[in-house]
């Protein structure tokens, strides 16, 4: 019997083969039942029905990068990038990560999960079913648990799943500024024993000045015994070693790689490493982006997200992300809209969504636009009509 039946749809994005007019969806216990010509349809039982009127529709985003529990914001850091300072030279001076470690620390858990919770909707309102949680504004023990409750929170009270990841090795907390072996014993023989049932995945921020490669193996050796799977902060600022050890390590995902060269390219793609490019990252610090074409075409499964975070992207939806992809990464419109969503879907191990067939969960969105290049057309307006999240109309609700 179906539950919920998708009419009328002017353009259907299944990720299973090219765009369908005169399409319909029907869903039943949360699960895409029929995807196809409107002719084609088995007869349909009773249940709610939403006539899309020629609008186009798409599978939820998955915004497999994200660092959305935090207290406070950074625009005057922003402020200050634009007169001209550093992204490191801030860090280096105690702001950066770290001023958003002192905001976050002080705040409670329920403020905390408030301030994440209003986020989270937002992005359910921009068509985000599934997201990613990372950790690393707590950097000890007691805050690092509570951030990735807030994560696991998330997905418990609000229609979206949410994967979290122990991002302890954000910075160097200044606890331990004298002493960061100290910080990685504390992370290695205490944080992640003790969080590991908490999070999915556990990633490190690898960067000069930051984590070098040989801190990370230890941490990402630590963690895979732990059950952890690594997804790597690589090749962000500078070239570095990041994304060959994610493709050693046989990470799930390397982020960011803005810096990635075609031999990175070769290891991600012959270890299966999925790409998750940032491009908020890399807009709002006016840096350069990744190397969207060459990584696609070196066979890297590409994903895009938002970095949401209050330091280098505030982003809280994919169509800037979608935008920037198409306007300034040489992605096309089907291939970041791809990469937005089954690209993160399988970045993150989740093989039932990302595209609309039967099976799939029913993630799916109604854009207000015909035609799914409307998203990074139009990349200032948000053009979610409706949500469908596993099955339930979840915006508006
Ligand atoms: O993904 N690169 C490291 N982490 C974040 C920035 C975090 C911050 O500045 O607060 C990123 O860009
Ligand atoms: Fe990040």
């Amino acid at each position: 019997m179906t539950d919920l039946l998708l009419t009328g749809i002017g353009s259907l994005t299944t990720n299973d083969g090219p765009p369908i007019a005169g399409a319909v969806v029907a869903i039943a216990d949360g699960i895409v039942t029929y995807a196809g010509k409107e002719g084609d349809a088995p007869s349909q039982g009773a249940g709610r029905r939403i006539d899309c009127e020629e609008r186009a529709v798409i599978p939820g985003f998955v915004d497999a990068h994200t660092h959305l529990v935090f207290a406070g914001d950074r625009s005057d850091e922003f402020a200050r990038r634009l007169s001209g300072e550093a992204y490191a030279s801030i860090a280096a001076a105690g702001g950066g990560i770290l001023s958003t470690v002192a905001a976050t620390r002080s705040v409670p858990d329920e403020e905390l999960f408030e301030l994440a919770r209003a986020r989270a909707l937002r992005m359910l309102a921009a068509g985000t079913t599934t997201l990613e949680v990372k950790s690393g504004y707590g950097l000890d023990l007691d805050t690092e648990r509570r951030l990735l409750e807030v994560g696991r929170r998330l997905g418990e009270e609000l229609p979206v799943t949410v994967k979290t990841t122990l991002l302890g090795a954000h910075a160097v907390p200044p606890e331990f500024a004298t002493d960061r072996e100290g910080y990685i014993d504390l992370l290695t023989e205490e944080m992640i024993p003790a969080l590991c049932e908490l999070a999915d995945y556990c990633d490190v921020f690898v960067e000069q000045g930051v984590f070098e490669v040989e801190e990370a193996r230890r941490i990402f050796t630590v963690a895979g015994r732990y059950g952890l799977r690594p997804r790597v902060h690589a090749c962000q600022l500078s070239p570095g070693g990041g994304a060959k050890l994610a493709a050693e390590l046989g990470a799930a995902s390397a982020d960011h790689l803005d810096h990635a060269t075609s031999e990175d390219a070769a290891a991600l793609a012959g270890a299966d490493v999925a790409a998750v490019l940032l491009p908020g990252a890399s807009y709002t610090l006016g840096g350069r982006h990744a190397p969207a074409r060459m990584l696609w075409d070196a066979g890297c499964t590409v994903a895009l997200a938002t970095d949401c975070n209050p330091g280098t992207s505030y982003l809280e939806g994919m169509g800037l992300v979608i935008s920037l992809a198409v306007v300034e990464m040489g992605l096309t419109p089907e291939e970041a809209l791809w990469a937005s969503t089954r690209g993160g879907a399988l970045s993150l191990g989740l093989d039932d969504r990302g595209l609309l067939v039967p099976g799939a969960r029913a993630d799916i969105v109604v854009l207000d636009a015909p035609h799914p290049t409307h998203i990074p057309y139009r990349p200032a307006t948000n053009l979610v009509w409706r949500v469908v999240s596993g099955g339930k109309v979840a915006v508006p609700d």
